[in-house]
């Protein structure tokens, strides 16, 4: 970041972040990032592959010793990305666990496809209009989209394997708690005073009890439960109301911005709470749209973001205002 003081609480550039150009060492409190996932999702062009270990050993020379990260991953590449992430200095402290639950299965049936494969016509057996993406309300509201038919397969093979696929549905996304190691020869506490990083902001990030809860040990804490590493939806209809509630958002959930990954406010509030205090500085190398960083300027913490592409760079400096 430029020495001299900037006017907006937030910093953003429109470049790779690679080498993080222009912000000083040791000079930011927490880094909060959405990464690629190198799993080509919805055919998009930047997330062919994981991003180069390299940005991991910049965000290490960025950051203060003690601060914390939150880095999103895929379930499939995260062994990857955890391995990029340890052997560029930083320490793996635990998994976060957002399970949002409507995730979209990617199978298909595989018995159509041994029909097709002995040469046997599968059988009609209906039809159904094809919407992309999830409609609240269910089914009903599906009243849109390309009517198509809906097939059984004919083939003994095919119906023995009836509806068998290639995959379940995903559920839940991980996001990776790092940080980088405390100044050597510090206690924590005095790196907090040197630094004021080094501590999860857990006070504030306190999950209220439940209605009417009575059994929550002998001191309850006033503001609730410690957080947990899961998050969870609000629909999950267990009413085990332990876990922090955030629903996943849908594209366009603005009109202008239509980023295919886009995060919740709501989610990146908690993480924001979690890794930094009120006046610290924020990272999001990879901000996409911005979600990071309007959290940041929501919760009074400063924002330094990158982001390569210029229509998505152009929408996060329109939700920065
Ligand atoms: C998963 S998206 C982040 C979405 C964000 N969480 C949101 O809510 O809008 C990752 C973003 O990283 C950007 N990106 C990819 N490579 C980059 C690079 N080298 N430098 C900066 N941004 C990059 C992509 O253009 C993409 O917008």
């Amino acid at each position: 970041m430029s020495t001299s003081k900037p006017s907006k609480p937030y910093e953003i550039f429109n470049s790779t972040c690679y080498g993080l150009a222009g912000v000083n060492d040791n000079s930011l409190d927490a880094v909060i990032t959405d990464p690629p996932y190198g799993i080509s999702f919805q055919n998009n062009y930047w997330d062919k592959d994981l991003p180069n270990r390299q940005i991991w050993q910049d965000c290490l020379r960025v950051l203060k010793p003690g601060s914390f990260g939150l880095i999103f991953s895929s379930i499939r590449l995260m062994h990857r990305l955890m391995v990029d992430v340890e052997e560029s200095g930083f320490l793996i402290k635990d998994v976060l666990f957002w399970a949002y639950l409507n995730g979209m299965p990617k199978s298909r049936d595989l018995g159509l496809e041994i029909d097709k494969e002995l040469g046997v016509e599968s059988k009609k057996v209906g039809k159904y209009r094809y919407v992309q993406g999830y409609k609240k309300g269910g089914a009903e509201n599906y009243s849109a989209g390309q009517e198509k038919y809906r097939y059984e397969p004919a083939s003994e093979l095919g119906i023995k394997y009836k509806g068998a696929g290639l995959g379940i549905k995903p559920a839940y996304e991980p996001v990776i708690l790092v940080q980088k190691p405390i100044e050597k020869g510090l206690t924590v506490a005095q790196n907090i005073k040197k630094y004021g990083t080094g501590a999860l902001n857990l006070e504030d990030t306190r999950i209220p009890y439940a209605k009417g809860e009575t059994k929550v040990g002998h001191h309850p804490h006033p503001k609730g439960r410690v957080t947990a590493n899961v998050l969870r939806t609000d629909e999950f209809a267990d009413s085990y109301d332990k876990f922090f509630v955030v629903a996943k958002v849908r594209q366009h959930a603005e009109e202008f911005n239509d980023h295919p990954t886009l995060k919740p406010v709501s989610l990146m509030h908690h993480l924001v709470k979690l890794v930094s205090f009120p006046e610290q500085t924020v990272l999001d190398p990879f901000m996409g749209s911005g979600s990071t960083g309007v959290a940041c300027i929501e919760l009074q913490r400063k924002f330094v973001g990158f982001e390569v592409d210029e229509k998505y760079f152009q929408i996060s400096q329109k939700r920065l205002g």
